[in-house]
């Protein structure tokens, strides 16, 4: 017969699975435990309605919780099964995942697992020196392998995409309802939402899309000059619906542990996502690609600038 894990091995699993990054540290999931399966779902009281109507974002970020709790339960020498939306009549049910048969332990696994407390979103100027190839081949790969692809934007492109990205922050900041929400996120409630010493510093040149969290702060801001020819990413699916959005979440969250653990920086930028016009713009939706997010990655400074979360107790149902 084969023992599954316990209530405790899976609520340790997710308090892994909640250092997920999300869209403004929305942290938008709950979880809860079916021993041996883990529901995780997209809590509607968290999506960020101006900038992400759709709901897309949030089941990105939920993704990349799903991603991180798969792993921690591989850690834990469990493989899973995994089923996206498994209810129709519960559209809230993002994900089930399901402990299956004991594995014995994986080098990779183990060195993911142990990236996942040291990722985070740096907003600071990266280094100059080039990201090697073989680096960014790891990137596709891990992206490739949760269903999603991961392409390096080339000079035009990466351009074309700093361009489309001042651009589409412009006209989200037209969106009526945009500083109220972002002041939701950035009021410093301790355990969600971008605090201001996250923020990073303001570009002297204005040319990095880094979104500005501290810009309602009303804190002095130092500038600094950052890479001026950055490595950007682009995270794209073939479908671009909902399960496609938790693949893109699942790929994304990979993608970041793997960069993480070659010693590399990230900061997701999904400001010329949030514009249909502009998304369109960096995708081939005619030939089956959709954008997701954009990635910039690169060789980065330490900084304490780590985000809250919410305690275990916030997001797991209660036995
Ligand atoms: C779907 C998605 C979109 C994001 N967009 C941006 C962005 O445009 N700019 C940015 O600086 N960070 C962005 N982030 C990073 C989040 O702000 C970050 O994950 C969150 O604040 C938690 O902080 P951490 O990543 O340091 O743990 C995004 C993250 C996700 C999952």
């Amino acid at each position: 017969m084969i023992v599954g894990p316990t209530r405790k091995v899976l609520a340790e699993c997710v308090r892994a699975a909640t250092a997920a990054p999300s869209l403004h540290n929305s942290q938008p999931w709950r979880f809860r435990i079916e021993e041996p399966a883990t529901e995780v779902y997209a809590d509607p009281a968290r999506r960020l309605r101006v900038i992400d109507p759709l709901g897309r974002e949030q089941l990105i970020s939920v993704g990349a919780a799903v991603f991180t709790l798969r792993l921690a339960l591989r850690q834990a020498r469990y493989r899973s099964e995994l089923e996206l939306f498994p209810d129709e009549g519960e559209p809230d049910l993002a994900a089930r995942v399901t402990a299956a048969q004991p594995a014995s332990s994986n080098p990779a696994v183990e060195a993911l697992y142990a990236a996942i407390p040291h990722r985070h979103t740096n907003r600071w100027p990266f280094a100059q020196s080039a990201v090697p190839a073989d680096a960014l081949e790891h990137l596709a790969d891990a992206a490739r392998r949760e269903g999603a692809t991961l392409t390096v934007a080339g000079a035009t492109a990466r351009d074309a995409i700093l361009g489309l990205a001042q651009e589409a922050d412009r006209r989200l900041h037209e969106l009526p309802g945009y500083r109220e929400e972002l002041a939701r996120w950035t009021a410093g409630t301790q355990r969600d939402g971008v605090p201001a010493r996250a923020a990073g510093p303001w570009d002297a040149l204005e040319s990095m899309p880094v979104r500005d969290f501290a810009e309602l702060s009303g804190l002095p801001r130092r500038s600094e000059t950052f890479e001026p020819y950055p490595t950007l990413l682009v995270l794209a699916t073939h479908g671009d619906e909902p399960a496609d959005w938790l693949r893109a979440g699942q790929a994304l969250q990979r993608a970041l542990l793997t960069a993480t653990w070659l010693n590399l920086a990230t900061t997701p930028i999904s400001q010329p996502v949030e514009v249909p016009a502009v998304r369109e713009a960096l995708a081939a939706p005619d030939a089956g690609r959709f954008a997701q997010l954009v990635l910039r990655v690169g060789y980065g400074r330490q900084v304490a600038a780590s985000s809250p979360r919410r305690t275990l107790a916030d997001v797991l149902d209660p036995a």
